[in-house]
């Protein structure tokens, strides 16, 4: 029997859609060893971006964000899934096909020092995509390439720099450029603002949006912290161990987090009004990992949820819609579809109960 695909906030007329995508990665014994097990690092993702929508996507560090979006573009092979870019299936795409959809699904890199080739001027970086796809050339290349630099805020005359002189700030800034140089219209910003300073991260962050108001951009925008993506994204998916577990509106999210993870992750996002203060919920221990995740609900080794009981380490909680536009991955958390009877013979000893720690500071 094959389970119904479940997606959260499906769209009619997505940009991007995503079904069912896992990547596993082989655990090699020793350098040459056989393949002892597998790293789920995405393990069944199921989204919909629309056209010019910010879908944010959260987690820890470990979650499988990073894998989500390289195997979207295919810059890792995904192991099994389907990726529709404008009706198109990307999975099916091989040499020349492949390199046009490039085009258009663009990618800005977590860390900026090491995303630029330190013996490449930041205009042959630039240029390198308007030469790949043959969108200009000679002068007419050049010219683009200044145009573009002084379009994410730094000056044409730095193309014959090197990125050793630039800040990371900056950096991020030429890699914007990059992505941009051969007019996508969807990139991932990979965790593009934390590697930089909270005084550059601001900057950053306010080009992203005015790109994307200027041009229609979609972005998938990673994130590891929650007040980046605030601010950010339309939607947002929060991830743990490869798999979604809360999916809702960002106001939704930040008004009545559901999910035990996400209560803990936005318990720990400063509130701006110093009258009030979360109630801080520190995550015990690490992500486990993904080459040996817990049986039942992932996350039950770190939950704080007061109904968790030995039900939670014997059932995978499905992904459920408990409000309109809200999914959410917990048993406890009402409503839910497995019945109090089965998590009875699973050893539950506490009903589901409506827990919230996390709500967001009144008006
Ligand atoms: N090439 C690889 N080979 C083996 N395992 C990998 C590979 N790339 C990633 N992983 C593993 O997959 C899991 C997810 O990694 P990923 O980099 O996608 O996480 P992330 O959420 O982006 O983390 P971070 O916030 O630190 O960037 C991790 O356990 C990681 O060790
Ligand atoms: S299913 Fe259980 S362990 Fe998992 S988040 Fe809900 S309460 Fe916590
Ligand atoms: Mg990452």
């Amino acid at each position: 029997m094959t389970t119904p695909t479940v997606v959260p906030g499906v769209l009619a007329d997505p940009l991007l859609a995503v079904r069912r995508l896992t990547k596993y990665f082989p655990v090699q014994e020793g350098l040459f060893g056989r393949a002892r097990g597998q790293v789920k690092a995405v393990d069944g993702v199921s989204l919909d971006v629309g056209h010019g929508e910010t879908l944010g996507v959260v987690g820890e560090s470990g979650c499988g964000k990073t894998t989500l979006g390289r195997a979207i573009l295919r810059l890792v092979e995904p192991t099994s899934g389907d990726i529709r870019f404008d009706g198109v299936d990307v999975r099916a795409l091989r040499g020349r096909a492949l390199r046009t959809m490039r085009r258009s699904m663009q990618i800005i890199f977590q860390d900026p020092f090491s995303s630029l080739n330190p013996r490449m001027t930041i205009g042959a970086t630039v240029r390198e995509g308007l030469t790949v796809h043959r969108i200009a050339e000679g002068e007419a290349a050049d010219r683009r390439v200044r145009q573009l630099l002084e379009e994410v805020g730094l000056r044409g005359e730095y193309a014959s720099r090197y990125p050793h002189e630039f800040s990371g700030g900056q950096r991020q800034r030429v890699g914007i450029a990059r992505a941009l140089a051969v007019e996508p219209r969807f990139i991932v910003c990979d965790e593009p603002v934390s590697a930089l300073d909270v005084s550059v991260q601001a900057q950053v962050i306010n080009l992203l949006r005015d790109l994307q108001r200027d041009r229609g951009l979609a972005y998938l925008f990673i994130a590891h912290d929650l007040s980046v993506v605030e601010h950010m994204a339309n939607r947002v998916a929060v991830m743990y161990l490869g798999r979604i577990v809360e999916f809702a509106s960002s106001e939704a999210l930040y008004r009545e987090p559901l999910m035990p993870y996400t209560q803990a992750l936005l318990s720990a996002v400063p509130v701006p009004d110093p009258v009030t203060k979360r109630q801080r919920i520190v995550l015990a221990g690490d992500v486990p990992s993904p080459a040996n995740p817990p049986p039942g609900c992932v996350f039950h080794p770190r939950c704080h949820h007061p109904a968790r009981d030995a039900a939670c380490a014997a059932i995978v909680p499905p992904l459920e819609e408990k409000a309109p536009g809200h999914w959410v991955a917990c048993i406890k958390q009402p409503p839910t579809a497995v019945p109090w009877d089965v998590q009875r013979q699973a050893g539950a000893t506490h009903e589901p109960l409506r827990h919230l720690p996390v709500l967001a500071p009144q008006a």
